[in-house]
């Protein structure tokens, strides 16, 4: 069947004049309605375990601008949570959560099988969404990648460099392996979840990926991804997948063929040419404007999405910035940008 959502037209091979448009973080601070909201649930992780209110949150960029889709509000760090972790924000600096350094760390944790009651609500939340969404708008779940979720599940915070889950694979593999394929499986069960309650689209977000080279990134990046596609696609074929392996560089090259990927997210280190060179001859890209656009605005903004568009416009594309739009951003350079892909 042929498609009439924008967004699923791209992700299904189709070349668009004008591309269909998300962003990273598209629910968040830089929004007063966001902001209000989120007071109302009381804090971040309220919000997220509160149905009615995520998925008003989530609805809300999609008034203001339109999207061609809604992504899910929720965060990556759930999934360590609903494995048993102790999780909690830090205003003003992130996420805390308690860490997996041994086998005693890991032998507490949950089963895979076991994460659903704690992550009910996020369910509930994509099926209300499923039911309110605009019929053209596409409604995207989604998790962390392996990797990713693992490094902050080893070192309990966000690091530079991703030392202390490095340390923990080079020198107790053992622990490190088995932790990698708790979170795989999970992240599995937690997708085929949001897929049923109405998820149409899922996007993995391996954003710690590019800390990983050569062997270590096909052994943690790309495998795990792959599994996890694998695995959904075993189940629902039709359900497109969205990998992004961020700040792979050259591991972009053939990341969708290789995982089954129907759709690899570019961050903004490449450039847009040399990615549609190299990555969108296999298919579907997404991104990669430079997030600091949405803070300058300007003559560059406009120049500079005009710019994207076109050196994707030989194949499909999704436009999006190359990660999450930032609290400083000012929400009319949202527009902004949005007129320069619209015309
Ligand atoms: O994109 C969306 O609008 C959907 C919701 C979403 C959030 N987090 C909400 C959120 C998604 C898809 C994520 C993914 C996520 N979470 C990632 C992968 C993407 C990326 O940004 O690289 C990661 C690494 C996390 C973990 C996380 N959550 C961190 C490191 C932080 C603190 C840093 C920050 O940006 O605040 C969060 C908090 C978070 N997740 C917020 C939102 C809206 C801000 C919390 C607040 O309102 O105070």
């Amino acid at each position: 069947m042929a498609h009439t959502k924008k967004l699923l037209r791209s992700l299904a091979g189709e070349t668009q004049t004008v591309p269909p448009v998300w962003m990273m973080r598209q629910a968040g601070r830089y929004l007063p309605e966001y902001r209000a909201t989120r007071a109302k649930a009381g804090d971040f992780l309220s919000l997220c375990y509160n149905p009615e209110l995520a998925a008003e949150v989530t609805l809300q960029p999609i008034r203001r601008y339109a999207f061609d889709a809604a992504i899910l509000f929720a965060d990556i760090l759930l999934v360590p949570q609903a494995l048993g972790a102790d999780l909690w924000f830090v205003t003003g600096e992130g996420p805390r959560l308690s860490t997996i350094t041994n086998a005693e760390g890991f032998a507490k944790l949950k089963r895979a099988d076991d994460i659903h009651d704690h992550l009910a609500p996020v369910y509930e939340t994509v099926k209300i969404l499923a039911r309110e969404l605009p019929k053209d708008i596409a409604l995207i779940g989604f998790a962390g990648a392996p990797w990713t979720v693992a490094t902050y599940m080893i070192a309990g915070q966000g690091t530079p460099d991703q030392a202390p889950a490095h340390k923990l694979r080079i020198e107790n593999p053992a622990v490190f392996d088995a932790l990698m394929d708790r979170i795989t499986q999970a992240t599995i069960a937690y997708l085929l979840m949001q897929i049923e309650a109405g998820a149409e689209v899922v996007k993995i977000f391996d954003s710690w990926a590019g800390s990983l080279k050569g062997e270590a990134f096909t052994k943690y990046a790309l495998q795990p991804t792959k599994a996890i596609i694998t695995a959904l696609k075993a189940k629902y074929p039709h359900i497109p997948v969205i990998a992004f392996p961020r700040e792979a560089g050259d591991g972009y090259i053939g990341f969708a063929k290789a995982t089954g990927a129907d759709c690899v997210a570019l961050d903004n280190s490449v450039s847009a040419d040399w990615a549609a060179a190299n990555v969108q001859i296999d298919g579907c890209v997404q991104g990669n404007l430079a997030p600091r656009h949405m803070v300058t605005g300007g003559q560059d903004l406009i120049d500079e999405t005009k710019r994207i568009v076109k050196a994707f416009s030989g194949g499909p594309h999704i436009f999006n910035l190359g990660h999450g739009i930032t609290p400083d951003a000012n929400p009319d350079n949202v527009q902004v940008m949005l007129d320069a892909i619209r015309g």
